[in-house]
């Protein structure tokens, strides 16, 4: 535990930074969740968000301005493997609720084991692609977050927007599981298409190169 560091809050609530790392208040004093540095400031502890572990403090750190996460929001996370920044965003919005829908009962296992000590993380078992399957469980969703490493991400990524009506979204486009022979931007712009025509407003574009490789983010706004 390391002590002494001058942190403030970003512009983003819940967000905080010592300019050169990021990190959020820890929900579970004491309890690391992927072996992430801890440090303890007035009473509080902190944990440092890894921007090479988490397409979403990747997205921070390289300049993102949309960032639709306060402390009642509640999320729907589609892909939260093992929970890395599926806890974040519960450190973030923390009368909020956190739905972490995964499909790998290897990678489910260690998100139970991550859930069990927060109280607004629940987990799914579910395929994304198949919202049907689980949206009579959740009641309500303001934001769709998405990072599944699977083709079609786009159009599972609408049908969870739509089968929750949720205000806002962001998706983590990995361009080779779309095409690996594609050129990444051709994909991320025919993402970007595909939710205009949709009728969503696209609010924000990050490549997130260096940090991931082929990879960004698109944030939009709902209908
Ligand atoms: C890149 S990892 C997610 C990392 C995680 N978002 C994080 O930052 O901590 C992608 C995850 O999506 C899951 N996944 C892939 N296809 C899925 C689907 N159709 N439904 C739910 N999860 C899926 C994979 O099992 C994997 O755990």
């Amino acid at each position: 535990m390391e002590s002494g560091i001058a942190i403030r809050e970003t512009k983003f609530a819940g967000v905080f930074s010592d300019s050169q790392r990021i990190y959020t208040r820890n929900l579970t004093p004491g309890i690391r969740v992927y072996g992430e540095r801890l440090i303890r400031i007035n009473n509080e502890e902190y944990r440092e968000w890894v921007a090479s572990r988490s397409k979403l403090a990747a997205y921070l750190k390289l300049g993102g301005t949309f960032f639709p996460f306060e402390r009642t929001t509640r999320v729907l996370y589609l892909g939260a493997a093992s929970g890395t920044t599926a806890s974040h965003v519960s450190d973030i919005v923390t009368e909020g609720k956190v739905y972490c829908v995964e499909i790998s009962p290897r990678s489910f296992r260690d998100l139970l084991f991550v859930c069990s000590s927060r109280k607004n993380m629940i987990p799914l078992l579910a395929d994304a692609s198949k919202p049907e399957n689980y949206v009579t469980m959740i009641d309500r969703v303001d934001i769709v977050y998405q990072d599944i490493a699977q083709r079609k991400q786009t159009l599972i990524f609408v049908k969870n927007m739509r089968a929750f009506n949720a205000k806002a979204g962001m998706i983590a486009i990995k361009a080779r599981s779309e095409d690996v022979t594609r050129n990444p931007k051709e994909i991320y712009s025919e993402s970007i298409r595909k939710l205009e025509s949709e009728g969503y407003e696209v609010a924000d574009v990050i490549a997130l190169d260096p940090i991931e490789k082929d990879h960004a983010m698109i944030a939009v706004k709902g209908k």
